[in-house]
C-alpha cells in the first residue's frame, strides 16, 4: 500500500502511521522526523531547515522534495510506504506525481483546531527515534522513556502554543488545499479524529481495509 496521511499538526498522523506501519509491514516516512534528525546531527540540510521548523513555517519545497526522492529510492519502500507529513503543498504533490509514483490513497485525519492546541501541550517525543507520546492520552510504560528504543522523551520546540497556532495557519493555507487535489484524483478518504486514540485507529483501519 502507498499511503499519504494528511491532517493538521497534532491530528495524529504520526501516531496512526506507527500502527498502520506495523499492521501492513511497510515503512513510515516522516519528513518532520527526518528533518529533526538532520538538525540533531548538525548536517547542512538540518541547519538550513532549523529557522523554518522552529518558527512553525514550512521548509522550502526543493529541500523536502529532495529528501523524499532519496528516501523513496531505498529498497524498503518497494513494497509500499506511508508518507507522514509529505506532501504539504501543491508543488510537493505535483513533484510526487512527477516521480511516477502512484498513490493508493490520501487519508485525512480531521481534528478541530481547538482540540489540537490542547493535545499539543501534552505531547512528548523520543529524542532518539521520534516516536510520539502524550502525558494523558498515550503514556509510555516508564515515565519519560520511549517504549521502542528507551530514548529520552522531550517536548518538541515547535509545540509552544504560539508556534502551534502558526503551524495551524500554515496548514490551513498551504496544506489543506491538498484535500481537493486528491479528491480530484478520486483518492481522498476522510476520517474524523476521535477523543480516544483507539477509536481513531479503528476508523482508520476500517477505511484502509475498504480501498
Ligand atoms: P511534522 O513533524 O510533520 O509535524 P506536523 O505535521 O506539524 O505534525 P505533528 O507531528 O505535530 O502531528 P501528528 O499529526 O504527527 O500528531 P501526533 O501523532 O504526534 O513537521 C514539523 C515541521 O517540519 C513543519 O512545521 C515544517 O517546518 C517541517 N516539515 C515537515 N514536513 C514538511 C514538508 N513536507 N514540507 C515543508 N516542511 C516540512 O499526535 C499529536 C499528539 O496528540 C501526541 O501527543 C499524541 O499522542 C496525541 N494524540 C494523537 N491522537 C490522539 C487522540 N485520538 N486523542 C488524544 N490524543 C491523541
Ligand atoms: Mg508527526
Amino acid at each position: 500500500m502507498r499511503l499519504i496521511l494528511l491532517g493538521a499538526p497534532g491530528a495524529g498522523k504520526g501516531t496512526q502511521a506507527e500502527i498502520i506501519s506495523e499492521k501492513y509491514n511497510i515503512p513510515t516516512i516522516s519528513t518532520g522526523n527526518i528533518i529533526r534528525a538532520a538538525l540533531k546531527n548538525g548536517t547542512e540540510m538540518g541547519l538550513k531547515a532549523k529557522s523554518y521548523i522552529d518558527a512553525g513555517e514550512l521548509v522550502p519545497d526543493e529541500v523536502v522534495i529532495g529528501i523524499i526522492k532519496e528516501r523513496l529510492a531505498e529498497p524498503d519502500c518497494m513494497g509500499g510506504f506511508i508518507l507522514d507529513g509529505f506532501p504539504r503543498t501543491i508543488p510537493q504533490a505535483e513533484a510526487l506525481d512527477n516521480m511516477g509514483i502512484t498513490i493508493d490513497c490520501a487519508l485525512s485525519i480531521e481534528v478541530a483546531d481547538s482540540e489540537i492546541v490542547k493535545r499539543m501541550s501534552g505531547r512528548r517525543v523520543c529524542e532518539k527515534c521520534g516516536a510520539s507520546y502524550h502525558t494523558e492520552f498515550k503514556k509510555p510504560e516508564v515515565d519519560g522513556v520511549c517504549n521502542l528504543c528507551e530514548g529520552k522523551l522531550v517536548i518538541r520546540k515547535d509545540d509552544e502554543p504560539e508556534t502551534v497556532l502558526n503551524r495551524l495557519n500554515v496548514y490551513h493555507e498551504q496544506t489543506e488545499p491538498l484535500k481537493s487535489y486528491y479528491e480530484n484524483q478520486n483518492k481522498l478518504l476522510i476520517v474524523q479524529g476521535q477523543q480516544e486514540l483507539k477509536e481513531t485507529t479503528a476508523l482508520v483501519l476500517k477505511a484502509l481495509s475498504e480501498i
